[in-house]
C-alpha cells in the first residue's frame, strides 16, 4: 500500500556534531531504479556513528541520518532490482559489493570502489538522497542510514538473509561481529594451536576473540587498560587477560616473554597508532602476523624500525573483516542460525529507538558493549 508513495516516518536526524540526535518526522521518497526501500527493525549503536557525533570525522555533510549496523524488511523495490522483493529480511551493507570493480573481481579484496566511507559524499549512486526533513534534503551515511524507520539504499548495499533470522540479533552481522570475527578467520586466517593477542576488548575486540576461538587458537591473550573488560573477554574465549598498567615495562616485552618470543597473531582493535606498533612488536620476529582493525584518527602515523618486518613479520589491515559483503553476510547469518557462531553476549543493552541518545551515552561511558535499538 505504501509502494510508490512518499513515506512519512520517524528518524534520528543529526543536524550538527556535538549535540544530541533529534527525533524528527522525515519524508522518505520511493526507491528509484536499482534501489530498495527498507523498514528497519533493529539497529546497533556503533563507535563509528559516534565518531561523526563527536566531530572526529570532519569531511561530512549535515544534516544526515547516521546508523549502519542494522537488519530490516524490504518495503518496496525500484525498477531493475531482481534479487529482492517486498517482505524479504535483509541486512544493509556499509561496504557494498558492486561485483564489477577491480576490488570486487579480485577474490582477495573486499573494498568495493562504491563504498562511501572515507569519501562521505552522503548520497546514493545517482548522487541524490531520498530523505527530506522540514523541506531540506537530509544526507545518507555509509551507504546505509539506519537510524530511521525507513531507509532507501542502492541494491549493491543490501542483501537478503534467511527468513528465520532473528533481526534483533543478526543486526550485529552488519558491522561489529563480522568485522572482528572476519579479522581472525578470514583476514589473519588464524591456525589451530596458535597463540593470539587481542588489543582492545570492546565489541569488535570480543568478536576477534570469538573468531580466534572458532579457528582453534590454543592461547588467546586479551589486553585492555580497563580490567573491567576481562570477565566478558574470558567468557568469549580469552585464556588470559593483561592490563598494561600493571607492568613497568612495554607491553610487547611482557607478551614476548609470555609467549616464547612472540605471538603468532596480533590484532589492534582500538585505533591507537602507538598500540599498533606494540601489537607488531608483540608478534614473533620470524612468523608473526599483525592485523590492524581499529580506525586511527585522521593524520595519525605509525613509526617503527623496518627491520621489524625484514625478519619475517607480516603487517596487514582489514575492513569489515575482509568479507565480500553480498556473498558472505547471508552465510554468516546461516552460521548464526545453525549455532556455529554465537555473539548474543555482545548485546548488553536493548532500548526503544526513541532512546537513541541514551545508547550513545552508554557507549561513551564504557558501560555498554553493544546497545541494540528496536523500531
Ligand atoms: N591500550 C589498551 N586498551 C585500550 C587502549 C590502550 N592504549 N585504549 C583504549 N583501550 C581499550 C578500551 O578500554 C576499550 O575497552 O580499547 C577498547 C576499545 O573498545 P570500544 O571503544 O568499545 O571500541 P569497539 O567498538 O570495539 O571498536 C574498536 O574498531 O571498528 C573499529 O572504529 C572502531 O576503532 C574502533 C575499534
Ligand atoms: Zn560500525
Ligand atoms: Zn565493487
Amino acid at each position: 500500500a505504501t509502494a510508490g508513495k512518499v513515506i512519512k516516518c520517524k528518524a534520528a536526524v543529526c543536524w550538527a556534531p556535538k549535540q544530541p540526535l533529534s527525533i524528527e518526522e522525515i519524508e522518505v521518497a520511493p526507491p528509484k531504479a536499482h534501489e530498495v526501500r527498507i523498514k528497519i527493525v533493529a539497529t546497533g549503536v556503533c563507535r563509528s556513528d559516534d565518531h561523526v557525533l563527536s566531530g572526529a570525522i570532519s569531511n561530512i555533510k549535515y544534516p544526515l541520518i547516521l546508523g549502519h549496523e542494522a537488519a530490516g524488511i524490504v518495503e518496496s523495490v525500484g525498477e531493475g532490482v531482481t534479487d529482492l522483493q517486498p517482505g524479504d529480511k535483509v541486512i544493509p551493507l556499509f561496504a557494498p559489493q558492486c561485483g564489477k570493480c577491480r576490488s570486487c573481481v579480485n577474490p582477495d579484496s573486499n573494498l568495493c570502489y562504491k563504498i562511501d566511507i572515507g569519501k562521505y559524499d552522503g548520497v546514493l549512486l545517482d548522487k541524490t538522497t531520498r530523505f527530506t526533513c522540514k523541506g531540506k534534503p537530509v544526507y545518507n551515511f555509509a551507504s546505509t542510514s539506519t537510524f530511521t524507520e525507513y531507509t532507501v539504499v542502492d541494491d549493491i548495499a543490501v542483501v537478503k538473509i534467511h527468513p528465520d533470522a532473528p533481526l534483533d540479533k543478526v543486526c550485529l552481522i552488519g558491522c561489529a561481529f563480522s568485522t572482528g570475527y572476519g579479522s581472525a578467520v578470514n583476514a589473519a586466517k588464524v591456525k589451530p594451536g596458535s597463540t593470539c593477542a587481542v588489543f582492545g576488548l570492546g565489541g569488535v575486540g570480543l568478536s576477534v576473540i570469538i573468531g580466534c576461538k572458532v579457528a582453534g587458537a590454543s592461547r588467546i591473550i586479551g589486553i585492555d587498560l580497563n580490567s573491567n573488560k576481562f570477565p566478558k573477554a574470558k567468557e568469549f574465549g580469552a585464556t588470559e587477560c593483561i592490563n598494561p598498567k600493571d607492568y613497568d615495562r612495554p607491553i610487547h616485552e611482557v607478551l614476548t616473554a609470555m609467549t616464547d618470543d612472540g605471538v603468532d597473531y596480533a590484532f589492534e582493535v582500538i585505533g591507537n597508532t602507538g598500540v599498533m606498533t606494540s601489537a607488531l612488536l608483540s608478534s614473533h620476529f620470524g612468523c608473526g602476523k599483525t592485523v590492524i582493525v581499529g580506525v586511527a584518527p585522521a593524520n595519525a602515523t605509525m613509526s617503527f624500525d623496518p627491520l621489524a618486518l625484514l625478519t619475517g613479520r607480516v603487517l596487514m589491515g582489514a575492513l569489515f573483516g575482509g568479507w565480500k559483503s553480498k556473498n558472505d553476510v547471508p552465510k554468516l547469518v546461516c552460521d548464526y542460525i545453525n549455532k556455529k557462531i554465537n555473539f548474543d553476549g555482545l548485546i548488553t543493552h536493548t532500548l526503544p529507538f526513541e532512546k537513541i541518545n541514551e545508547g550513545f551515552e552508554l557507549l561513551r561511558k564504557g558501560e555498554s558493549i553493544r546497545t541494540v535499538l528496536s523500531l
